[in-house]
């Protein structure tokens, strides 16, 4: 069966490779062309799409300007995104981009402004609120299975061992974004006032913060004390959820790995039962499914362009509240 829509994708070396392993296997979505500016991953990535020679680009604007596609995929850089998905739209194109989807909150803003106006979609593709114990919290907490909730703690300790490409506020748009977004859908209430910190660990010397600590106060709660650091010198993820009748504790060693989830109470801990759900190596191809039906069923997936603007504005209020040392109010209750 012919695919339904094709894409271009910008940037087949890294992640962009497994978008585009998802895309060759999908029933709906096939690739037209691939642009990059390295020869060898072009190379690699054209062989792995059995496309011609003359589907692959060294900018987007030739291929925009040489093929027949409905579709960009950008997995280039986080602060070349915007950019991209400009050039796409302006070009009539619908766009999937990576996260963050800008690094820049009135740029996202515009961009989905613009997609509208075009009537053309853009989804990124911020696959960590669909795992597993993501799914299961969020179920639970919408059931109000252990009652309300109350307060808890989100822990993100990652090893890096270097520093992110570079770009001004660095763990925040590349790794608190989803642990943001994820505690977002889990929670699913907007974050009423924010308090935060950027800052290096005594050792640190990457060219911008790795760490961040903060206050995420939920509107109607709970409150959520945040730390989360790419700079770390041992790895360990743990969420915990004080509820009424019992405490939910997420247990993972990093953000999209294998984890747990266990109830918590005054007699001890038990194992909760994961909801079936995508798991990490899956959510390529899950990412491609909601893309699909966005466009082709006209179902609006959590992680469409306007509704990831609320991540991109808790990230913003992040980065005002560390700059100015204050509060920010995020005008949600
Ligand atoms: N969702 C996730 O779990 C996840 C995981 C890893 C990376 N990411 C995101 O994916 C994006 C890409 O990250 P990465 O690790 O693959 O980066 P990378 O640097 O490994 O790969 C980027 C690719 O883009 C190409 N490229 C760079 N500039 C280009 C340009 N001007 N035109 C065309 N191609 C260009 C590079 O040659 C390379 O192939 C980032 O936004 C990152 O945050 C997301």
């Amino acid at each position: 069966m012919a695919a339904e829509l094709q894409a271009i994708f910008v940037g087949v070396g890294g992640r962009g490779r497994n978008h585009l392993d998802a895309w060759i296997d999908h029933p709906r979505l096939g690739v037209a062309g691939l642009v990059d500016i390295n020869p060898q991953y072009l190379e690699d990535a054209r062989k792995a799409a059995a496309l011609p020679p003359t589907g692959c680009f060294s900018t987007l604007a030739d291929a925009l300007a040489t093929l027949n596609a409905d579709v960009v995929v950008v997995v280039t850089h986080a602060q070349t995104h915007a950019r991209f998905i400009r050039a796409a739209l302006q070009a009539g194109k619908h766009v999937v981009v990576e996260k963050p989807m800008t690094c820049d909150l009135a740029e996202a803003e515009e961009l989905v402004r613009l997609a509208d106006r075009a009537g053309r979609k853009l989804m990124v593709t911020q696959q960590i609120r669909y795992l597993p114990v993501e799914r299961t919290i969020r179920r639970l907490l919408a059931e109000e299975a252990y009652g309300r909730p109350g307060f808890g703690h989100y822990v993100n300790y990652k090893v890096r061992g270097l520093a992110y490409p570079q770009s001004d506020h660095m763990q925040l748009w590349q790794m608190s974004i989803h642990e943001l977004d994820a505690l977002l859908a889990m929670i699913d209430r907007p974050v009423a006032r924010v308090q935060a910190r950027e800052f290096q660990p005594s050792w640190g010397n990457w060219p911008s913060e790795s760490t961040i600590a903060a206050i995420l106060e939920f509107a109607g709660g709970p409150t959520i004390s945040y730390v989360s650091s790419s700079d770390s010198r041992g790895w360990g993820l743990e969420f915990r959820l004080e509820c009424e009748r019992g405490a939910l504790i997420q247990r993972a060693k990093r953000v999209g790995g294998e984890g747990t989830l266990a109830l918590a109470t005054r007699d001890g801990e038990q194992a909760i039962h994961l909801d079936s759900g995508v798991d990490n190596k899956r959510a390529t191809r899950a990412m491609a499914d909601l893309f699909a039906s966005y466009v082709l069923d006209g179902i609006e997936p959590e992680v469409s362009g306007a509704r990831n603007l609320v991540t991109l504005r808790l990230c913003d209020a992040v980065i005002r509240s560390a700059q100015t040392g204050r509060v920010v109010d995020l005008g949600d209750g």
